[in-house]
Order: C-alpha cells, then sequence, then structure tokens
C-alpha cells in the first residue's frame, strides 16, 4: 500500500482524536523491530501494520496451528475487512502467512464491504474456511448484507473460495439484526457438518443452525440457541462445543459500550442446546470474539481478541492496533462454570533465570521483581494470611502501576486499570475460589501492554494497559491490615512470539 492510498482513504486523525502514523511497507513481523516499540505485545499476536480485531479460522491443520484474523492493513483503523493468516507449530511461536481472504475493490470510496468473521475445520485434508460475506448496501444498494461464504486450501496457505458462493444467500426469515459468523463443526450427535450463525430478532439474541454433508449445501435446522433479551439483542461470534462430558455456547454480546463473552454450559441434541449454567468468561475489560478449537490432543483451545470496540488503542500511533489473547485451554471449574487457563506451551516462551521464592511471609510492599514480559505464578496460603485484602501490581513504579486486589472475605478479585498509564481507566471484577488446600493460585501473564490473569479455578480477567514510564516494570506484592503467607512464586521473563 502506498502512503498516498492511506492519506487519501483515511483521516489523519482517528475519533479519539490520535494522529496516525505514517505506514512502511507491509513486511514480515521480526523480533527485533517488534522489541523496538514500547507499546507491542511480545508474546501475542499483532498485526504488523493496520488494524486486527476477531480471531477467525482457528484450527489444527497439518500439525499446525493455525489463526485468521480480521484484518485492515492500510490504517490503525476498522476498514474492509480482510483475514490475516499466522501458523504456529505450538499455538505460542507464529509465523505471518499471506493474507488468506481479501475483499472485493470499492464500489465507492467508502464502501466497507469486506469478509467478515468465520470459522474453519480440517475437511479430510482440505482445509475449509466459512466466513460472513459482508455487503456495504450503502454502497451496493438492494444487496443482502450479510450471506455465508466457503473457500478452501490445499496447502493451508493459499485459498480458493468456492465457485458456487454464496452457500446460504439469505438470512432465515426474522433475522433483521444481523446474520453473521458461521462457526463450523462436526456434530458428533449425527456425523454430519453444522454451521451456527450468530443472529438476532426483536431485541433478543438468537443462534441459527445449518446442517450439511459437504460443506457446500446447507440446510436449516432451525434456531440452535435464544435469549431472553437481558443478554444481549445480537449475539456474535457463537462457538458450540463439548467440554468435561457438557455442551458449551459461547458467544459475544457488544452492547452499550460494553463487551462481554458470555457462556452457557448445557446439553445439545443435534438441534437445540438447553443452557443449565451461564456466566461470563473472563471479567476484564478486553476479550471478546473468542473461538474455540479441539487440538489433536482433544483440549479446547481458545483464542479471543484482546480488546474490545470501546478500546482506545494507543498503539494507533505506532501504526497498529489490535492483539490476540495467548493460546488458553478451556476447562470446567468447579462450580461447573466456564474456565481457563494459558495453554501447557506458554511454558516454551520462557526466556532468562526465573525469580523463584520459597514460602514467605509479606508485609507492606515487597518487590519480587521487574519485567514488561514475564510470568508470575504464585500461590497465596490463604489460610495463612493475616490481610483481608493482598495485592500484586503489575507494570509498577511510583507514578504508575496496574493492580491487582484479592479479598478474602468476599472471593472478590479486582483487576484495576485507573493508575495504569494511558488507555481505558476502570476495574474489573470477579469471583474466584482458593484450590481445595485452601491456596490461592495465580498465573499471570504481563506484556508490554496486556495483563492476563488467571486463577487455579479458572477465573480470568484481561486488560489492554499502557504504562507512561520505562521505569513502571516492577512486580510487586502487598497487603494491607495484615500479613500475606506466600507458599511460593516464581517470575519468568518470557521471549517473543516471532523468531
Ligand atoms: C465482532 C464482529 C463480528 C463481525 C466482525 C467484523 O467483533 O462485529 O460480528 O463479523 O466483528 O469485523
Amino acid at each position: 500500500i502506498s502512503l498516498d492510498d492511506v492519506r487519501t482513504e483515511n483521516p489523519a486523525k482517528d475519533d479519539n482524536g490520535l494522529t496516525f502514523r505514517a505506514l512502511g511497507q507491509a513486511r514480515q513481523p521480526a523480533a527485533h523491530d517488534y522489541a523496538a516499540d514500547p507499546l507491542r505485545p511480545q508474546f501475542h499476536y499483532t498485526p504488523y501494520q493496520g488494524w486486527i480485531n476477531d480471531p477467525n479460522g482457528l484450527v489444527q491443520f497439518g500439525g499446525r496451528h493455525h489463526l485468521f484474523s480480521q484484518f485492515y492493513p492500510d490504517a490503525p483503523k476498522w476498514g474492509p475487512m480482510h483475514w490475516a493468516h499466522a501458523d504456529s507449530p505450538d499455538a505460542v511461536h507464529w509465523r505471518e502467512l499471506p493474507v488468506a481472504l481479501k475483499p472485493p475493490p470499492p464500489a465507492t470510496p467508502a464502501d466497507a464491504s469486506g469478509i467478515f468473521s468465520g470459522s474453519a475445520v480440517d475437511d479430510d485434508g482440505m482445509l475449509t474456511v466459512a466466513y460472513t460475506r459482508f455487503t456495504d448496501t450503502a454502497a451496493h444498494p438492494g444487496a443482502t448484507p450479510e450471506t455465508v461464504e466457503i473457500a478452501t486450501s490445499k496447502d493451508g496457505v493459499n485459498f480458493a473460495p468456492y465457485d458456487g458462493n454464496p452457500v446460504i444467500a439469505e438470512p432465515p426469515p426474522g433475522s433483521a439484526a444481523g446474520f453473521r459468523d458461521p462457526y463450523l463443526f462436526r456434530d458428533p450427535t449425527d456425523d454430519r457438518w453444522k454451521l451456527a450463525v450468530g443472529s438476532g430478532d426483536g431485541g433478543k439474541g438468537k443462534i441459527h443452525l445449518y446442517a450439511s454433508d459437504d460443506l457446500k449445501d446447507w440446510s436449516y435446522s432451525g434456531v440452535l440457541a435464544g435469549g431472553d433479551g437481558t443478554d444481549g439483542a445480537m449475539w456474535e461470534c457463537p462457538a458450540l462445543f463439548r467440554l468435561g462430558g457438557k455442551w458449551v455456547l459461547l458467544t459475544s454480546v457488544n452492547e452499550g459500550g460494553k463487551s462481554v463473552q458470555q457462556y452457557a454450559v448445557g446439553t445439545y441434541d443435534g438441534q437445540k442446546f438447553t443452557a443449565e449454567k451461564r456466566g461470563v468468561l473472563d471479567g476484564g475489560g478486553d476479550t471478546y470474539a473468542g473461538q474455540v478449537y479441539a487440538d489433536d490432543r482433544g483440549r479446547q483451545l481458545m483464542t479471543a481478541w484482546m480488546s474490545d470496540w470501546s478500546a482506545k488503542e494507543p498503539t494507533r500511533v505506532n501504526g497498529w492496533a489490535g492483539a490476540q489473547t495467548v493460546t488458553r485451554e478451556l476447562f470446567l471449574r468447579r462450580d461447573g462454570g466456564l474456565g481457563a487457563r494459558p495453554v501447557a506451551e506458554v511454558a516454551k516462551l520462557a526466556k532468562g533465570d526465573p525469580v523463584r521464592v520459597g514460602a514467605k511471609t509479606v508485609t507492606g510492599d515487597w518487590r519480587i521483581g521487574r519485567g514488561d514480559t514475564a510470568r508470575l505464578q504464585a500461590g497465596i496460603d490463604l489460610k495463612r494470611t493475616g490481610a483481608d485484602v493482598v495485592k500484586v501490581r503489575l507494570h509498577a513504579s511510583p507514578a504508575e502501576a496496574t493492580e491487582l486486589r484479592y479479598e478474602k472475605s468476599s472471593g472478590t478479585l479486582t483487576l484495576d486499570t485507573t493508575r495504569s498509564g494511558y488507555g481505558t481507566r476502570d476495574t474489573y471484577t470477579t469471583h474466584a475460589e482458593p484450590d481445595a488446600d485452601g491456596v490461592l493460585r495465580l498465573d499471570i501473564l504481563v506484556d508490554r501492554s496486556s495483563v492476563e490473569v488467571f486463577t487455579g479455578d479458572g477465573a480470568t480477567l484481561t486488560a489492554r494497559v499502557y504504562p507512561r514510564y520505562a521505569e513502571s516494570t516492577g512486580v510487586e506484592f502487598a497487603a494491607t491490615g495484615g500479613s500475606l503467607r506466600l507458599t511460593g512464586a516464581k517470575l519468568t521473563p518470557l521471549g517473543s512470539s516471532w523468531s
């Protein structure tokens, strides 16, 4: 892309008043280039330039993990969507591949038509993706705005759209509020291909279900699941999968300036999903549009967009915006809800000597070490902790910090970004229980502009944070009104996801 294209097709300033930095030529990401950008996460997928949102097409194909992203290469803001593409041998180290799907040439300068979110399956050695073809009706009056198309690839790199597209030419009646984000899966109840499509109608979120034997010819089987209006008017980015003897339906809702991933754990009979337990996956401000795939070890893995539609995205001044979470393994929590932990392969990112401490009593503030690309694993022995509130500070300096607080009496875990630096300032809460031995286990991934918190029982809090100062790399524990008893802690420096 040329700079002239960027300047004529995009305003110099974005909606938040930030000035877009001039963009260079598209190129392969390299660890040393990324290391020079103080706001760029080092072990998370980010676009080399431009904008990304939802992860798409997650699949293990030919042994490699594939990650596609909603992508606009020309400026660090949402625009006509492409599918960026990366793959990985281990779900934590990435290699950029050519853009997999591109939008049609625009009919007018403002034409936002593009390739919206979708998913992938391995159809006996043929990588098949299903996606929403979005047509901007302002530029194409009378067009159907959202249809389902498929494309295939033998080599996992080059994709050919199917000649017979669209495979679903229009939404079923009564789905005016949206018809997008097809999720492909092999249904074990009848051994057929299924497609779940996000929708909404009359202020109530809804998921439509289709069935096929060849991934091309689809028949409508009805509404898979629907909400009552209190849980979103439009359910985006569905994922339906088996976990621990149950079925889980994950959907994303973006309303009133808030974006959440909501889940339901329940049963599925081949046509209808029935919820038994509902909740929010990740209480933080910055996960959305998570997609789930089973790997060859039978794990259900998820990557989500590590941002949301209300995010300030200060990295735009550096020519890019958006990141994907680390790959997470999903599991059922002790209370039957949906939980997550970092995929075990995150351990392969370790680089350099960890700081290890054994059992230790902390009173006041105590710094274990420094790191802005690091993993902190710690056990807090709640039975031997006098303080009601224990704290962990990340990206900490005297001027700022991102603070995690656990209140023993209520089990409330709070992530406070009100003193984090640039970006969204807020407090996020979730509920976490200690493990059976009374120890609250924390596993925290700190990258240059993100914090991902996981507890032993599967609670998660994720937030993008943008420290202002180079000194804000402290990792500290603190206790108020009593002591904090650590069973042990380990701070491991992590390296880059890129070679
Ligand atoms: C979710 C979403 C999807 C859509 C895509 C467009 O974040 O709105 O529903 O397919 O983003 O980029």
